[in-house]
């Protein structure tokens, strides 16, 4: 097939080659600048709403019909100029959906479509002189290209960590044009890779911001309380650490800490690589530790030379000691559920502060002060309402199953989605364990991986704990051992257990624990299905009764563990998942939740929620 490119005029077949080549040598282009700190508190404008799209199964837009990639792609929003002139796309005439979300509940079409659909939508911009522009992603599932005007903003890998791209050389005076090729197709070599129990929302899932920045800005910023329970109890005062670093590498620019509520306020100057750190004195009696009874946040301001911010934070402390967790030097047993970031009713990738509310509140009617927010990082108003909301957080990186361990650009992958969990979130009280991994089977190339991981995060922040959701490595006549090499790296020992559902149903009560670490112990994982509604004897599977049950059983098991510090039992709600097609039951959801998808409670509700009271 001589297929010539017909979306334009087309070069020879020679000039696509050289392309490529040029296209490939080309470094991901400047635009694209680390993570902004705590961009809400930055002017800026909301690209949130109508997008066109195309929906392009072949990426048409992208390659040529060689499958190299072409310069005449959609990218360029072309228009016919002549009568004669072919182009065989046109975002304006295409339809549109609303941003952010996933395209599998916007249009039935792509229920279950995974591959590439491109956005397309206009603002006005004025280029300024003494301002950049930044343009903010929350999060892109998966594999995503920006383009401005036509020319090449940005690259982005991963689904749920946000990103920015300096974008000021690209605007014009006037209409700008934004487009964006998302991909979610699932390849081996990607994080999560190839199978996941969940469902793979495709999108623009969640905010899109223009930001508007002075030209040297506080890129990153840190204040937090210093120390444990050991420096609390003695000490009159307590110490706040602040770090923070400019976009730029200069020395002599002023920042300022204020909390006007504790009459606190410190300049700070910073040296040639455009950093500063130092700490804050206050007296113990003064600061209000942040904790689920009083989830206190102080308003907190920052003020670079001219510009000022502001940000809400809490001060807490977090460490393990022997087999306990401590919050604020006092032990705390973490009550938890497992949530999927997904809208509390039906589908679809939850994105709004609503959905975040509704969804804590019903692990707060279960009695939680503790979520897991699994496989992933959650949008940030998950997180942010949970601190408003007195509930304490485990967030995730989807380094689910098997990773392609001994591929270094996986690494690499894994490695940017940790830092920018870690980047988006330090400053939040409530986030108390960085988690690297989920289920993760053993080998040397794994514990390689995650080594490297766990000493990365702690390398970023050592002001909380490291964990991961390890398997259970053998059970043998009701005795279950952990026995994980990874044991070594982590503060916390969390491990995911089904009995009574994928084995040794009604065996709970006679089941042995040996978990030889003495660290503290998280069952970050147990449950059942049930379709709500749906009664009959215990022993029926399926029935409310049979997850009753087994949640009856299984709460006795983990009282009987020793070390235990916390539960996160899976899940809070029914969720869309590919991989359960049972027609009638699950039809597509895994139905382990405590409620349906619909929000109704199933009768393990009550069973954790009074465990949760007495404990
Ligand atoms: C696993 C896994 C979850 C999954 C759950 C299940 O442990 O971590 O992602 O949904 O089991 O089987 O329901």
């Amino acid at each position: 097939m001589n297929k010539m490119n017909t979306n334009n005029k087309v070069i020879g077949k020679l000039s696509g080659v050289l392309l490529f080549y040029l296209f490939a040598l080309l470094p991901l282009s400047k635009a694209q600048v680390p993570l902004l700190q705590n961009v809400q508190a930055y002017e800026g404008m909301s690209l949130n709403g109508d997008w066109h799209y195309i929906v392009d199964v072949q990426e048409e837009g992208y390659y040529d019909y060689r499958m190299k990639p072409t310069r005449w792609g959609f990218f360029r929003n072309a228009k016919p100029q002549h009568p004669e002139d072919l182009i065989e796309y046109d975002f304006d005439q295409s339809p549109t959906m609303q941003i952010p979300s996933d395209w599998n509940t916007q249009d039935e079409r792509l229920f279950f479509y995974e591959g590439t659909v491109w956005f397309m939508r206009r603002f006005q911009a004025v280029p300024m002189q003494d301002y950049r522009t930044l343009l903010y992603f929350g999060a892109v599932n998966y594999d995503c290209h920006v383009w401005v005007n036509g020319k090449k903003a940005g690259h982005h890998v991963g689904g749920f960590t946000p990103f920015n791209f300096d974008i000021s050389d690209l605007l014009v005076d006037g209409e700008n044009v934004i487009i964006v090729k998302v991909d979610n197709k699932r390849h081996a070599e990607d994080v999560p890779t190839q199978i996941f129990d969940w469902w793979n929302y495709g999108g623009i899932t969640r905010d899109v911001r223009l930001v508007k920045v002075t030209p040297v800005y506080l890129e990153d910023y840190d204040l937090h309380v210093v120390g444990g329970s050991a420096a609390d109890a003695k000490g009159k005062t307590c110490t706040l650490a602040f770090s923070a670093r400019l976009n730029k590498a200069e020395a002599g620019h002023k920042v300022v800490v204020s909390i006007p509520e504790l009459k606190l306020e410190q300049p700070f100057t910073t040296g040639a690589d455009g950093t500063v750190s130092g700490t804050l004195k206050v007296s113990r009696k003064k600061l209000v530790l942040w904790s689920p009874e009083h989830p206190k946040l102080y308003d907190v301001r920052l003020s670079l030379d001219t510009s000022t911010y502001a940000d809400e934070i809490g001060f807490r402390t977090i460490e393990t000691r022997d087999k306990q967790i401590l919050l604020n030097g006092q032990p705390i047993f973490l009550k938890g559920i497992s949530i999927h970031n997904e809208k509390p009713n039906g589908g679809g990738r939850a994105n709004s502060a609503a959905d975040a509310r509704t969804l804590l509140s019903w692990a707060k009617e279960l009695g939680c002060n503790f979520v897991r927010l699994a496989h992933y990082p959650h949008h940030e108003e998950m997180v942010r309402e949970a601190e408003k909301m007195g509930i304490l957080v485990w967030s995730e990186i989807p380094v689910y199953w098997t990773i392609d361990w001994a591929n270094p650009a996986t690494y690499e992958n894994a490695r940017c989605q940790l830092r920018d969990m870690i980047a988006r979130d330090h400053n939040r009280a409530n986030v108390i364990i960085w988690s690297i991994a989920n289920e993760t089977p053993h080998s040397t190339e794994r514990d390689t991986f995650l080594g490297n991981l766990a000493q990365y995060a702690r390398s970023l922040d050592n002001t909380r704990l490291i964990s991961m959701a390890m398997e259970v490595t053998g059970a043998s006549n009701y005795v279950n051992r952990l026995n994980d090499n990874m044991n070594k790296y982590v503060d916390v020992v969390s491990f995911n257990q089904y009995v009574g559902w994928y084995r040794d149903v009604n065996d709970a009560p006679k089941m042995r624990w040996e978990i030889p670490y003495n660290k503290p112990v998280i069952i970050s994982e147990f449950g059942g299905g049930a379709k709500y509604g749906y009664h009959g004897a215990k022993n029926q599977r399926w029935t409310e009764e049979f997850q009753e049950n087994l949640y009856i059983q299984n709460l006795a098991m983990l009282d009987k563990i020793d070390g235990l510090a916390g539960t996160t039992p899976w899940i809070l709600k029914d969720f869309r998942s590919p991989r359960r097609v049972l027609p009638g039951i699950q039809d597509y959801y895994n139905r382990k939740g405590l409620f349906s998808d619909k929000g109704e409670k199933k009768k393990a509700f009550y069973v954790l929620k009074q465990w949760y009271e007495v404990k």
